[in-house]
């Protein structure tokens, strides 16, 4: 194929690496980082999978040994958004730069496409860190080089030619929204522009394998969406695998398909977002989590006691909390109708996440109706409690 042609079909270009090098690998790479997991048809419906066997990592220090992983046995699947959460210090980048062998695991191994990465010589690691791209919190980039240089080098390292660098750069600045700022110095860029650029080179090689480590974090709220999307779109059109670490758990439910959630170097817990989200099961999570509540507005909580108001009109505040689990929505007739009397709505905080309903609601309600559990018996919501009282008029 020439530099035209690449040029005239970018997309193609971009997924990885077709069987005996060919249209999708750059020249002087020919075959870099076939997996071997291929069907009869020559695709590979397993490219982009990583496997953590009982993986642990000590780390040396003056101060004695620093545990920082501990038997993570764990998959993430081909194609997937996989997010990795836990407290700092937990052990988040320590696990994501074994998948490129920054790190070596003390013990137990990772595996990518079933390559157990320890097997590798100092050719295969050249190839893998093609297969498996990464981008950084602070871009990484070199300050006295253009754009075009920057996301270029990792091919002219590979001893690409010079009209197929030109045109495989020229179409992942259009990749990833770059289009006239090949000349531009990375200092005259925005944060967003920076990490743009940092895509593009991660994406040089037609990686599986997208790392991700609080790429966003030095980001503001905005710019963060549009390098989310961006993430997504690569995921979705390329196919391949992303596995972040972020602090932010709103990046998480808004495009992780998956999230592990890390606490002292051990799994507290893994699965579905929604999952996960909806029904954390370990305090880890929940304090991790609690950024994303909605906490009870002021002037309610001022007002909430433990009993009704003595000789006063009172009115209960119920919380029904919605997991996404079995599609449940919250129906509010319904709700209505089991509580009876007048019901109001204090406070809604109820997201979709990948098209499960999940967050709670709070009610106001008349005196007398039946308890909370009597909800979630009904199947209006999937765990509900009495908060309180509050006067009639609040
Ligand atoms: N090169 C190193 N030498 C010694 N100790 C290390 C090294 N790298 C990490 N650690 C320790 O290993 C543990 C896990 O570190 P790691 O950087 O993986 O955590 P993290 O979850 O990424 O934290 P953060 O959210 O702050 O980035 C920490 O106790 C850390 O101090
Ligand atoms: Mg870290």
């Amino acid at each position: 194929m020439t530099a035209k042609q690449w040029a005239l079909a970018p997309w193609s270009w971009f997924l990885p690496a077709p069987p005996h090098g060919g249209q999708g690998t750059p020249p002087g790479a020919a075959g870099a980082g076939a997996p071997s997991g291929r069907d009869a048809c020559g695709h590979r419906p397993t490219a982009g999978t990583v496997r953590f066997e009982q993986v642990g990592k000590t780390y040396p220090s003056s101060a004695g040994p620093v545990r920082a992983l501990s038997g993570i046995s764990l998959d993430i699947p081909a194609g997937s958004i996989f997010g990795i959460i836990g407290r700092s210090g937990a052990g988040k980048s320590s696990l994501l730069r074994t998948i490129n062998r920054l790190e070596q695991p003390s013990e137990g191994r990772v595996l990518v496409d079933g390559q157990d990465l320890a097997t590798l010589d100092e050719q295969g690691l050249v190839l893998l860190r093609r297969r498996v791209g990464m981008i950084f919190q602070h871009f990484n980039l070199l300050s006295s080089k253009t754009v075009f240089d920057n996301v270029a080098l990792p091919l002219r390292v590979a001893g690409v030619r010079p009209d197929h660098v030109r045109a495989r750069v020229a179409a992942l600045l259009d990749l990833v929204g770059l289009r006239g700022k090949a000349d531009t110095y990375p200092g005259r860029l925005s944060g967003g522009q920076k990490q743009r650029v940092g895509i593009a080179r991660a994406l040089v090689h037609a990686p599986e394998i997208l790392l991700c480590d609080e790429a966003t974090s030095a980001l503001d709220p905005q710019t963060t969406q549009s390098i989310l999307a961006l993430l997504r779109d690569i995921n979705r059109r390329l196919g391949l695998t992303v596995v972040l670490i972020t602090h932010e758990m709103g990046v998480i439910r808004e495009i992780c398909d998956e999230v592990l959630v890390l606490e002292k170097g051990r799994i507290a817990e893994a699965g579905a977002v929604w999952q996960v989200f909806g029904s954390p099961a370990h305090d880890a999570t929940r304090a991790l989590l609690r950024p994303l509540e909605h906490g009870l507005p002021g002037d309610l909580q001022e007002r909430l006691s433990a009993h009704p108001v003595p000789g006063g009109a009172s009115r209960r505040v119920l919380e029904l909390h919605y997991s996404g689990a079995g599609g449940l929505e919250p129906d509010l007739a319904r709700i209505a109708a089991a509580l009876g009397g007048t019901v109001r709505l204090l406070h809604g905080g109820v997201d979709r996440i990948q098209g499960h309903s999940h967050g709670r609601l709070l009610l106001a309600a008349d005196l007398g109706g039946p308890d909370a559990a009597a909800l979630a018996a009904l199947n209006l919501c999937h765990h509900a409690r009495e908060l309180g009282y509050v006067p009639d008029h609040a």
